[in-house]
């Protein structure tokens, strides 16, 4: 995935008059924007192929996948046929279940991002004591793409160094949580960057202030 300036955009909103009217402002500098359950559930799944259509961007589904092989098989079909691009699955259900969404993303020449461990401080009690497991998991089956934390640049570095240079690593925690993108850029391939953009008076100016720091 080739991700313009290094920034992902987390469409958090729920409106979408207020949706359009970021991504108007947005997506001269992006060409990739996660869409998580915030937007999806408020206005339907269709919002996901008529932004891409709207603005010409990639779609990153953040769904966070983490069922049995068989639902989450379903989960990934479903949501790639709504038009994303790809989808963030759960590692912590275990191989069986990452395996039905990486091969079901395969068979729609899609692809799936593994989650490692949470940005947020209660991610530390019950994912973090498990993330490098869960990075090795993925590199075992055979996976190129992961979600680790910009809030936490030291456990940010041992993924990747788990995962390898060749792996590819988008990294949300940018901006509110804490994170700075300079940091996260040395280890991960892109930030994913939510409210600090998209609650700004003036979207752009942050997203170019953003970009000039990199
Ligand atoms: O608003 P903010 O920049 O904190 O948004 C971060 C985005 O990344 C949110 O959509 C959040 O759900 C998501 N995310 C995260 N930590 C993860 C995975 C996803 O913050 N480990």
């Amino acid at each position: 995935m080739k991700v313009k300036n290094q920034i992902i955009l987390a469409l958090d909103v729920e409106d979408k008059d207020e949706a359009y009217k970021i991504l108007d402002q947005t997506t001269p500098y992006l060409n990739t924007i996660k869409i998580g359950y915030p937007i999806t559930l408020a206005l339907g799944p269709q919002i996901i192929q008529q932004i891409k259509d709207d603005y010409n961007v990639q779609i990153i589904a953040d769904f966070k996948v983490a069922d049995i092989d068989a639902t989450n098989e379903k989960i990934v079909n479903t949501t790639l046929n709504w038009g994303a691009d790809s989808i963030i699955v759960h590692g912590f259900t275990g191989d069986d279940s990452v395996l039905a969404a990486k091969n079901m993303a395969e068979k729609n020449n899609k692809e799936i991002f593994l989650l490692t461990e949470m940005s947020h401080p209660g991610a530390d009690r019950f994912l973090k004591p498990v993330a490098e497991e869960i990075a090795q998991m993925g590199v075992d089956m055979g996976i190129k793409n992961y979600v680790a934390p910009a809030t936490k640049t030291d456990r940010l570095a041992k993924i990747r160094e788990i995962v390898g240079d060749e792996a590819f690593i988008i990294s949300p925690g940018v901006g509110v949580q804490g994170g700075k993108i300079q940091d996260t850029l040395k280890y991960a391939d892109a930030a994913i960057i939510g409210r600090s953009i998209y609650n700004s008076d003036n979207p752009q100016q942050t997203l170019e202030d953003l970009i000039n720091m990199i």
